[in-house]
Formats: structure tokens, sequence, C-alpha cells
């Protein structure tokens, strides 16, 4: 999860389908992820969940769906206009008709008719029903008119036992669908560079040195910033990480190939790059000689030449001529959190870049959270324990700040 959802108020629409019982499952996700949720359900969503489940959930109770002339005050208005995002779901082949002609007869859609935040719309329906022509045509009027994005929906087994297209897309999916639509497109129209990683050096055709990097937190970063809207070239050592939608992920094993690769993501000749953010735990040292055939036992001691690597951050960064790209270095380190910010400003300082990022070395490594200090020229800020992707996103913030206005 991200933080995109941290705080947002999220109007989510049940309408009658059997599938109303899975927005109880995204209802619980949003409140996970830290959403205000007022639900709203037509008179036919009723039938299918009960309101208790709803205002369980949320802790609010569940909107009237009182309308028309009845009905106390312009209650679609004032809530479509605190909605920061509307969610319709399940939405039944009833109600896509209903949005995609603008009409306006219930609360579900006047409130849809009225936001003018994003509108996510999840389809449940049997499957003849999303492949008929008629349903056809409304989604397509939906995604021509670009006001409400479909969600879905997915194959499978529908509630009559067939099987086809139409089943609600899973929660979860609807739940990143919503955070993907609160999250700021403000690093749009910039590349940025991501390391991650190990390094790997080769002893012989079988033995190398490496760390225990897992890749997580360069690629939380690559991720995150590709949903902010950059370019992201990720250069990464090996791992068993997937990469993330809308990366150009560069796949190396040394440091002398990461230093090419980074320097071939970097190069002006290639539209240069806004921003390196370097996560990756590059080796400081490889064997003086990388034997071509396997390195057979013997029963003397064996002492192998290390030489150093290039530091490629500090190599970078005397390269750079003015304030692009912005450079990132991270430290793993040990002591107290005033020394390990203290070491963060003197790396910072050494290797001449804007930001590093320190963590406590037992509070990082192969984890799926961090702790972490950002250290500044304006001085160190210490974050709480928090999820990767969510670090992730603080240090983009950063960045971007750095960056100023828009491209
Ligand atoms: N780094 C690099 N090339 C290297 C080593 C490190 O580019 N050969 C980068 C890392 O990717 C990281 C930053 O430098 O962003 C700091 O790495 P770290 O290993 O903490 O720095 P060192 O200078 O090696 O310091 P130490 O002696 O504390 O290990």
């Amino acid at each position: 999860m991200t933080r995109s959802l941290h705080g947002r108020r999220v109007v989510l629409a049940v309408t009658g389908s059997v599938a109303a019982y899975k927005s109880a499952a995204l209802t619980r996700l949003l409140r996970a992820a830290g959403a205000e949720v007022d639900v709203v359900m037509t008179r036919s969503a009723r039938r299918f969940v009960g309101d208790a489940t709803f205002s369980g959930l949320t802790g609010r109770p569940v909107l009237r769906t009182a309308f028309g002339p009845a009905a106390a005050g312009e209650l679609h208005v004032d809530v479509a206009r605190r909605a920061e995002l509307v969610i319709v779901a399940p939405a039944t082949a009833d109600v896509l008709a209903r949005l995609a002609t603008g009409r306006a007869d219930d609360l579900v859609t006047a409130i849809a008719l009225c936001a003018t935040c994003p509108v996510l719309a999840a389809p449940a329906m049997h499957p003849s029903m999303w492949s008929h022509p008629a349903t056809r045509r409304n989604a397509e009027l939906l995604a021509r008119d670009g006001r409400v994005t479909l969600v879905g929906p997915i194959a499978g087994e529908v509630a009559s036992g067939d099987t086809g297209i139409g089943r609600m897309a899973e929660p979860e999916t609807i739940a990143a669908a919503a955070a993907s639509a609160l999250t700021p497109r403000d690093l749009a129209g910039r590349h940025l560079v991501v390391s991650a990683g190990p390094t790997l050096e080769d002893l012989d055709p079988v033995r190398f040195l490496g760390n225990r990097s897992s890749g997580r937190m360069g690629f939380a970063l690559a991720e995150r910033a590709a949903a902010r809207g950059a370019r992201v070239t990720l250069v990464t050592g090996p791992v068993a990480l997937a990469t993330p939608p809308g990366v150009v992920r560069r796949d190396v094993r040394s440091a002398l190939e990461m230093q090419a690769a980074l320097d071939a993501a970097l190069a002006a000749s290639t539209g240069g790059a806004d921003a390196l953010l370097m996560a990756a735990a590059v080796g400081d040292y490889r064997p003086a000689t990388t034997h071509a055939a396997k390195l057979k036992r013997s029963a003397e001691s064996l002492t192998i030449e290390l030489q150093p690597n290039p530091d490629l951050l500090r190599e970078i960064a005397r390269r750079r001529t003015g304030p692009r790209p912005v450079l990132v270095g991270f430290a793993v380190e040990t002591g107290t959190d005033d020394e390990i910010a203290g070491y963060g400003q003197k790396k910072r300082v050494e290797k001449r870049v804007d930001v590093v990022v320190a963590n406590p070395a037992a509070e990082s490594f192969g984890r799926s959270d961090n702790r972490a200090v950002l250290v500044t020229a304006e001085g160190a800020r210490w974050l709480p324990v928090l999820e990767k992707t969510v670090l992730a996103d603080h240090i983009l913030d950063a960045v971007v700040s750095m960056l100023g206005g828009a491209e």
C-alpha cells in the first residue's frame, strides 16, 4: 500500500449485484490505507448487503438513497463536492447505462454526474450482459468522455456459475486503482534513474563476492516514481523482484557493469536524467583476478586479493557540472540516531550529493519496512518506521522539491 489514500475522502457507491459483498472487503482496504469512506447504496444494493456492514466498517452512517423533491437539501452536491474520489463498485449494467447517458435519477448517479474528482467504476454482471452491444457502447461512451474510468471486469466464474468476462475486479485491484487515481503526477516529464540490489563480483565461474541487499528500496523508488508520472530507468543487480509497471529495467551483475549501465542511462545523448537515486549496495571491492576455470580445492589456505571498485556515485557527482541530475545516496550505518545522521551528513558532503538517506543497519536490510533519516543541506529529518513504498514517496518528495516547478 502507498500513502496516496491516507486521509483522502472517498465515496464508495454500491449498486445492486451479488458482488456487493466484495465491496465490504474493499471498504476495509480503503480504511486500512487511511481513507475516510462514505458509502452510498442504491435500493437494490440493500437487497444484497445491509447498511450495518458498511456503517460498521466505516464508522459513519450509510448515506440515504432518498432522492428527489422529498430529499433534504442537495445531498448529491455536498457529497460530490467533498469527495476526492468516487468509486462505483459493483457497477451493474444498468448503472453503467445511466452513467453513460448522464442520468441522475438516484443518489449514486447524481453524485457521479456532479463530481469533478476522478470517478472509478468496477462493472459486475453476467458475461452475456457485458458483451451485449448496448453495454459495449456504454463502456465506449464512458471511455470517450473520460470522466469515469472502468476497473475490470475480469474473466472468471460469475454468480450464476457461468464463466466469462463479467466478474468484478478483486477488491485489491480496485483499491490499487483508487490509490493510483489519487497519486499526484508531479514527476511527469522527468527522467529518473534508480539503481537497486547488490552487485556480485565473480571470483570464478561459480563463486562470487556479494551482499545481502534485496533490492526492495530501489524497486519501491522505481515503482513510485513511475506512478508519479516519471520515465524511469532501473539499473539493478541480481534480485528476485518483478519489474514495476512502466519501468525500463537494465540488469547488471558487477559494479563495473552497473557503472556502464548508469553512464548510458544518464548520458546527455539519450536525454540525460533529472535525478539519480543510488539505492544499490555496490560492492566496494572485487577479486583482483576473475578465474576463467573453477578454482580447485587444496589443503593450503587461500588468500584472495581484492581490488577497489570505483565509487560510482562519487564519480557521477564529480562529473556533474550543474544542479542536474539531483543525486540521492543511501547509507546503511550503525550507531545512535545522532551518529547515523552525522555519518549521513558527512557522506553527503564528501560525495557531493544532494540527499543522503541513512538507515540503521539493524532496521533495514531485507525488510519490507525501514526507518530512515533524510539528510540534506538543510539538516537531518528522521522519519518513522515506514513501508518502503511509503518511504520511497517521502524521498521522491525531496527530489520533486529540488527539481522545482514544472518541467
Ligand atoms: N556507492 C557507489 N559505489 C560504490 C559504493 C557505494 O556508488 N562503490 C554508493 C551507494 O550506492 C550509496 C552510497 O554510495 O548510494 C553510499 O554507500 P556506502 O557503501 O554507505 O558508502 P561508502 O562510501 O562505501 O561508505 P562505507 O565506508 O561506510 O561503506
